[in-house]
């Protein structure tokens, strides 16, 4: 067996492997889906379980892949995600899952008990109009049980992602956060990137890190916590000397895509190098034509091999990518 790295010409390697299981969601968070939702990928296109694993394998055994997310979509949404869970745990990496949390109390253990690792849940409010206001559903309780059903599983620790969006909970980033302390989940504040199937993004309607901090900085004090970032791309802060964080994750101000660690498996079975890329890899046709572990590697390696060095939001020749977020995976 030949062992490589995915690395591209800039010198980074991809690690941290990102594997969207479905583009369908439950949510209709207003910076992602439309009201009404959107065409999902046809049943056959999608990958099958062994399709899903096979991929995984070849990616943990020939490619140096060390840690697997789970993503959508909404993973949970997935039936076959309990299995697919524990045979990627049985490749012996680090395992993780992004999730809206719908369902999750009712699955929790079972993950957990399958090798699940962690779990990232997107909460943008606490408040159940604000809530319903951006989701377009009225599930803040199903999100909370989810949420505490995580951590008595043990999948900690449990981050909580935040997007937030002026003149709809901009105003409440500091009782997230205090929020978020009570519970014991790690909080995270994500600036909107341009992923939104609507194309409705502005740079102007996005709430900066900037802006995040000096709303948080009127309720507590923050002091950037020493440990190294690293290919985090959360910038980490102790709340009132800690030991509670908050993080920023300021991918549009302040983009970490020097440091990227990550690749990107959509649900259809396609590399993508990045999530802005133009370009997708096909590994499904590879699979499903016949080919070896090795021939599916060499694609791989090739659709590494041409990343580009950044996102380049602020490039006057930036392209939003033709998928939205739902259906690249997180
Ligand atoms: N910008 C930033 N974050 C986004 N997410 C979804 N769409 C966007 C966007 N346009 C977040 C979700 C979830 C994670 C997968 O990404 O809230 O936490
Ligand atoms: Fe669903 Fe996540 Fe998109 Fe919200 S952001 S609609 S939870 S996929």
């Amino acid at each position: 067996m030949h062992r490589r790295r995915l690395e591209d010409r800039y010198g980074r390697v991809a690690t941290d492997l990102r594997v969207s299981l479905t583009d369908r969601c439950n949510l209709r968070c207003s910076y992602c889906m439309p009201a009404e939702g959107l065409d999902w990928l046809p049943d056959d296109s999608v990958l099958t379980d062994d399709e899903v694993v096979r991929l995984v394998r070849v990616g943990v055994e020939l490619l140096g892949v060390e840690e697997v997310r789970f993503t959508g979509g909404e993973p949970l949404v997935r039936r076959g995600l309990v299995d697919i869970v524990r045979r990627t745990h049985a490749l012996g990496v680090e395992t993780s899952l992004t999730t809206n949390a719908l369902g999750l109390a009712r699955t929790a253990t079972a993950l957990a008990e399958a090798g699940l690792d962690r779990v990232n849940v997107s909460l943008d409010s606490i408040r159940p109009e604000s809530f319903a206001a951006i989701t377009r559903r009225d599930r803040l309780p199903d999100v909370l049980a989810g949420l505490a059903a995580a951590r008595d599983a043990g999948l900690g620790p449990v981050k909580v992602n935040a997007v937030l969006m002026r003149g709809i909970n901009d105003d409440q980033a500091p009782e997230l956060l205090r929020w978020a302390i009570g519970e014991g989940y790690e909080l995270r504040f994500i600036e909107q990137m341009p992923l939104d199937a609507q194309h409705g993004w502005s740079r102007d309607g996005m709430v900066t890190a900037d802006e995040i901090f000096t709303a948080l900085e009127s309720e507590f004090v923050l002091k950037p916590a020493d440990e190294p970032r690293g290919s985090a791309p959360a910038e980490l802060f102790l709340v009132d000397g800690g030991p509670a964080t908050v993080g920023v994750i300021a991918s549009v101000t302040r983009p970490f895509c020097g440091d990227c660690d990550r690749v990107r498996l959509t649900a259809d079975g396609q590399i993508r190098n990045c999530l802005f890329a133009r370009e997708e890899s096909d590994l499904r046709a590879a699979l499903r034509g016949g080919a070896s572990d090795e021939e599916i590697a060499d694609r791989w390696v090739t659709a590494m091999a041409g990343k580009r060095a950044g996102h380049g939001i602020d490039d006057p020749t930036f392209l939003q990518p033709d998928r939205p977020m739902s259906a690249i995976g997180g």
